[in-house]
């Protein structure tokens, strides 16, 4: 089907889009591990494991099945008065995974921000010392709900709702690529500033560990998270890290906390909790933190609860997404190890700049005479390129990513690698 035979569906409102200047969504009919069958058009790789959730691929027969029996069983219950077997053993798992030992359950990565940054806030409360300020980074993005956008990045994304979001304190974020000569110089001044800021009682300093996603798969070095850690343990502020993108494997360990050697005291999952099949947040706290919530002060509760808290199907389609991840860590592992030689290659075109891998996350910038960012038009251009070579990206900006799903195969991946090289050479 060609572009201009395509239509906007007059009752769906697309996200992130804008319809006057886009063209019409593709039907998908059916997907199968890395591949998405199009009606009426070839399979694309889907080379972004639409929007970051796919871990072991479409459909993937392990996690379709776990569904369909648990949805025999029980669909759903309230989880305030009751609880059932597959919560219970989620809750374990990912307790025993994470070293926080409490789980408390929500929808989507938004939610599972917006539970950690509202605990860290009455925890000081509860504990009658109650702290005000928070500090995020530049470029972070933490999801759409009114405190994760609070915490994110203030720009266009947000701006309507400007003088509604709480203060934040806010500092550089030092990226890191391939021979950035000037990276211990930009990591000092961050945290140069991290603790003058930290000279006024901090509520928590909130993150996202390695890999800022929305901000343009911006790469930090895991020796700058620990540096971040110890002057947040100095000032006796909390760490509270948004794994929603990280978690799961996608930074080459379970946890991109476990690649920096940090210990968080709150940690936001969602995305390839499920393995992408479900939406589902979760956020782990340490024991430490639950403890100052028990009480027999009604304020001393924290009254935060989702309809849907702790759906069956969801912990189902995440105890078997665990499963896969457990049976086979090397898929993660050494992912960076397949990127490596295509982003090596890639980089000898004149039009890319910045390369960077951290996991099974590969990215680089094209180069550009305007300004880059999120509006720059070069990455648009490429992604039709790369869809007419079988492969969907969907860059940020001139920012190029690949983040597939872990069961991509090598053919697939050189495919990937290949349609952004032509795309770059068309450009
Ligand atoms: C790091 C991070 N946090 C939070 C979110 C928000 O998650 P959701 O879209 O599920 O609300 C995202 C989404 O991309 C994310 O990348």
């Amino acid at each position: 089907m060609s572009n201009k035979s395509r239509e906007w569906n007059s009752n769906l409102w697309p996200p992130f889009t804008q319809i006057a200047k886009s063209t019409p969504p593709e039907r998908v009919i059916t997907g199968n591990g890395a591949l998405l069958m199009r009606e009426n058009a070839p399979p694309v790789i889907d080379a972004i494991s639409s929007w970051w959730v796919t871990l072991h691929g479409h459909s993937n027969p392990h996690i379709s099945s776990a569904i369909a029996s648990q949805a025999q069983e029980l669909e759903q219950v309230i989880l305030a008065d009751f609880t059932h077997p597959q919560a219970e053993k989620l809750a374990k798992r990912l307790s025993k995974l994470s070293g926080l030992q409490r789980l408390f359950f929500s929808d989507n990565g938004s939610t599972a921000v917006e539970v950690a940054i509202k605990i860290a806030c009455q925890w000081w409360q509860n504990k009658g010392e109650p702290r005000q300020q928070v500090i995020a980074f530049e470029g972070a993005y933490h999801g759409d709900t009114f405190g994760a956008m609070a915490v994110g990045e203030r720009n266009l994304f947000n701006a309507p709702f400007e003088k509604m979001l709480f203060p934040v304190s806010r500092l550089p974020w030092p990226a890191n690529w391939w021979e950035e000569d000037n990276i211990n110089k930009k990591e000092d001044l961050v945290l140069d500033r991290l603790e003058g800021l930290l000279q006024t009682p901090t509520a928590a300093v909130v993150l996202e560990p390695l890999v800022q996603g929305a901000g343009g798969m911006s790469m930090v070095r895991p020796e700058f998270l620990k540096k971040v850690e110890v002057r947040v343990r100095q000032a006796n502020a909390l760490l509270v890290i948004d794994e929603v993108l990280t978690g799961f494997g996608r930074c080459g360990t379970l946890f991109a906390f476990q690649r920096a050697d940090i210990k968080p005291d709150l940690i936001a999952l969602s995305k390839g909790l499920t393995g992408g099949f479900l939406p589902m947040g979760v956020t782990m706290a340490a024991e430490k933190i639950f403890s100052a919530f028990t009480g027999t002060a009604p304020q001393s509760t924290f009254w935060h609860g989702h309809s849907f808290t702790g759906n069956p199907l969801g912990c189902a389609a995440a105890n078997a997404s665990l499963d896969l991840l457990e049976a086979n860590p090397k898929q993660y592992e050494n992912f960076e190890a397949r990127h490596l030689p295509h982003l090596k290659k890639l980089i000898k075109h004149p039009k890319v700049e910045k390369p960077r891998i951290t996991g099974t996350i590969a990215a680089f910038d094209i180069k550009v005479e305007e300004a880059g960012g999120y509006l720059n038009t070069a990455g648009s251009i490429l992604k039709k390129i790369a869809i007419q070579n079988g492969v969907y990206i969907r860059p940020l900006g001139n920012v190029i990513y690949l983040l597939p799903p872990l069961c991509i195969n090598d053919s697939q991946l050189e495919q990937c690698y290949d349609a952004i090289h032509k795309g770059l050479d068309e450009l």
